[in-house]
């Protein structure tokens, strides 16, 4: 099973994040869960989301980029469903081995993250307080997709993520598979 974990505060205005969920959430194996829309008082079911995550193989995080982190929501899911001796720590081996991919769509475009941008740094360096917090959780980390200037760029450009995205999931039994093959295993 694939989970999605959607964090828009405002899914209605969301135009890059929207096209990205809306390609891949008629896909059987996968489950949304949209945080804003479950959880609008931020009172999130622990046990619900462990649930979630424990039938999950491959766990996606898709939002946009706010303050160069996750949507409050998401690191509040953070706070409180990767727990110690849950996630983490001793015992905590409920995520170890399944499968982490990032998904986000960011104001900035490509360019504006390098030294020399507006962001002043390059993207991977905002991606790794995510990547280790995955890892921390003993998650393999998928590479990343992310749409860049998410307001400018034309439709056409939010397609072909939409299509990459799709194609990334569409795949993932596949992949799964041949991880799982004897000859890849020698
Ligand atoms: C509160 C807030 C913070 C944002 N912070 C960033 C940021 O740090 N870097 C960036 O590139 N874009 C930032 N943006 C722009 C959003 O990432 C962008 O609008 C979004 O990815 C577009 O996707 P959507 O069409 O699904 O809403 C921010 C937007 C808001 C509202």
């Amino acid at each position: 099973m694939i989970l999605i974990i959607h964090a828009h505060p405002y899914p209605q205005r969301s135009r890059a994040g929207r096209a990205l969920l809306a390609a891949v959430r008629d896909l059987p194996q996968v489950e949304v869960h949209s945080l804003y829309d479950a959880y609008p008082d931020f009172d999130i079911d622990v046990a619900t989301e462990q649930a979630a995550l424990t039938r999950a193989d491959l766990v996606v995080w898709l939002h946009p980029l706010y303050w160069y982190s996750v949507p409050a929501i998401l690191k509040h899911w953070f706070d409180v469903v990767l727990l110690s001796g849950w996630a983490y720590g001793e015992g905590g081996d409920a995520l170890r081995g399944k499968h982490c991919l990032w998904v986000a769509t960011t104001g900035g475009r490509a360019s504006s993250f390098a030294e020399t941008g507006t962001h002043q740094l390059p993207f991977h360096e905002f991606e790794a307080p995510i990547r280790q917090t995955a890892q921390f959780c003993g998650m393999v980390w998928e590479p990343p997709l992310a749409l860049h200037g998410a307001q400018a760029v034309g439709e056409d450009e939010i397609a072909a993520a939409a299509v990459a995205f799709r194609r990334r999931l569409a795949a993932w039994p596949k992949v799964l598979a041949d991880e799982d093959s004897p000859e890849i295993a020698r």
